[in-house]
């Protein structure tokens, strides 16, 4: 059934999926990669679009964008651009297609196709509660070493400092706006535009779920969590 969106909604999202998903190995653009038999692309709308938004904007491979338009049709009513060369190229091209009185922008990535509902939610609350930019993080599990390039040991990092960062990132619209007009550094997430710009980021909690489909073991992974939690809304998945 298609998601009905809200059009009261102060929220819109940005999903960028022009990536090639090189590290994921040969095959065709990731956002169109099979997970449980569906492009991780529809997962990943299905589930932001069960989330309260105004307005979703899908950054497809350009040579995909009537494939990816066809696609999501059935899944919510999304606005469906060609992205760009870098991840920042196609967020720049989903935020110029954004109605022009949405003020709170997410920009969540297609490769995070199992983001629950309540992790968008939280962020968007996040910014209407009055920070200009918010993104989700994990606790650091591992020790983190800073390597020489001969791949000798040089510093043990102090983890308790150091936080794993998600999307969907949240921000006020000026706010983001200002920073893709700025940014010139091929950074690999937004927030990383708006600290550049002086402005706070603030954390929330994020999802163990909300995992970044990068290599073949990440794929192997997702399909797993939708085994043992098929349902958007998996309870208790945000972890401070
Ligand atoms: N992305 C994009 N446009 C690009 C590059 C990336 O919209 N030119 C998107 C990807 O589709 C993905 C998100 O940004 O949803 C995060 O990028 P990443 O995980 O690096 O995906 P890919 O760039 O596709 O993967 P790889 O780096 O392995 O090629
Ligand atoms: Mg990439």
């Amino acid at each position: 059934m298609t998601a009905q969106l809200n059009p009261r909604g102060d929220v819109a999202v940005l999903v960028p999926a022009a990536g090639a998903g090189v590290r994921l190995g040969p095959g065709r653009p990731k956002a169109l990669r099979l997970l449980a038999g569906e492009p991780l692309l529809v997962h990943a709308v299905r589930r932001v679009a069960t989330a309260s938004v105004r307005s979703i904007v899908v950054a497809a491979p350009a040579a995909e964008v009537a494939e990816v338009r066809e696609l999501l049709a059935p899944i919510a009513p999304v606005t469906v651009v060609a992205g760009g060369e870098t991840r920042q190229d196609s967020v720049a091209c989903a935020l110029a297609a954004v109605p022009a009185d949405v003020e709170i922008i997410l920009v969540h990535d297609a490769a995070r196709a199992l983001v629950p509902p309540e992790l968008v939610e939280s962020v968007a609350a996040a910014i209407r509660a009055g920070a200009p930019a918010a993104v989700p993080v994990l606790p650091v599990v591992d020790t983190i070493k800073r390597v020489s390039a001969e791949g000798v040991v040089t510093a043990t990092v102090d983890r308790a400092e150091l936080r794993s960062v998600q999307t969907p990132q949240g921000f006020r619209r000026a706010v983001l706006t200002a920073a893709h007009a700025a940014g010139s550094d091929a950074l690999t997430d937004d927030a990383g535009l708006v600290e550049q710009q002086g402005v706070p980021v603030t954390c929330v909690p994020g999802s163990e779920f909300a995992l970044k489909v990068t290599r073949p073991f990440d794929l192997a992974l997702a399909e797993h969590l939708l085994t043992v939690a098929p349902e958007p809304v998996a309870p208790r998945t945000l972890i401070a």
